[in-house]
């Protein structure tokens, strides 16, 4: 069993925040090719912690070990290359560049790391096939549904095979039929890739398969249960 990523007494606070801390000494050590799902209210930090997770909003104290190295102690090109390479990221708002087709939302992480070669074309293609977006690839994000800029948003942080996922209610935005497919290729890109899944979610049962779940309550967190 392999830890790919730890979370160290990870707190965090935000000045003129009136929570004292949204994150309280914060612990929790992933391991590779596990799903993990954190539950919690709305305004409990989950957001917060996943960003912090994900290498993208320093901690107030404590460290983030990503495969025993302390992720925001390493250089700022170091954490671009981790970032780039080994995470992917969907944000709970998308995120998604107004500017580009979604086509080239999809590819932005492959050009960010210079992978972006003769096969990317049909890997989006493909991933665009299994999300259900395929006819939506050439119009600009403003013309898509919710549901559908949400799984734009999965297509691009997936395109680039990264080693963990980190979703922020990835199905949030979907109706049960579509949100139940989403977990599928989750599931199965869990199964055969054995990618790491860090979930947010308000859903009490999205994953079928066996999966560790946290709830996070007023800035701590509690193993809910464990089902692997
Ligand atoms: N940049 C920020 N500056 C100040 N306070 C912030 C900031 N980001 C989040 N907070 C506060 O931190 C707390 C946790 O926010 P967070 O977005 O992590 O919650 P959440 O659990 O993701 O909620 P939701 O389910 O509504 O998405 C909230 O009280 C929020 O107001
Ligand atoms: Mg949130």
């Amino acid at each position: 069993m392999t830890i790919i990523l730890k979370a160290f007494e990870i707190t965090k606070s935000y000045t003129g925040n009136h929570m004292e801390n949204v994150l309280q000494k914060t612990n929790l050590s992933f391991e590779q090719g596990t799903i993990n799902v954190i539950k919690g209210k709305s305004g409990s930090g989950k957001s917060t912690f996943l960003g912090i997770l994900g290498g993208m909003e320093n901690p107030s104290k404590g460290k983030v070990y990503y495969k025993n190295e302390s992720f925001y102690d390493l250089p700022d090109s170091e954490q671009a290359v981790i970032r780039g390479e080994k995470f992917g990221f969907v944000f709970q708002s998308f995120q998604l560049i107004p500017e580009l087709t979604v086509r080239e939302n999809i590819e932005l992480p492959l050009r960010f790391i210079h992978k972006k070669n003769s096969t990317s074309e049909i890997r989006i293609e493909e991933l665009a096939n299994e999300l259900g977006i395929i006819s939506q690839l050439d119009k600009r994000p403003s013309l898509l549904s919710g549901g559908e800029q949400q799984r734009v948003a999965i297509a691009r942080a997936l395109i680039t095979n990264p080693e963990i996922l980190f979703a922020d209610e990835p199905t949030g935005n979907l109706d049960e039929t579509t949100s139940k497919s989403i977990v599928n290729i989750l599931t199965k890109l869990n199964n055969e890739k054995n990618l790491t899944l860090i979930v947010v979610t308000h859903e009490q049962t999205l994953f079928n398969a066996p999966h560790l779940l946290y709830s996070l309550e007023n800035g701590l967190l509690e193993v809910s249960y464990n089902n692997v």
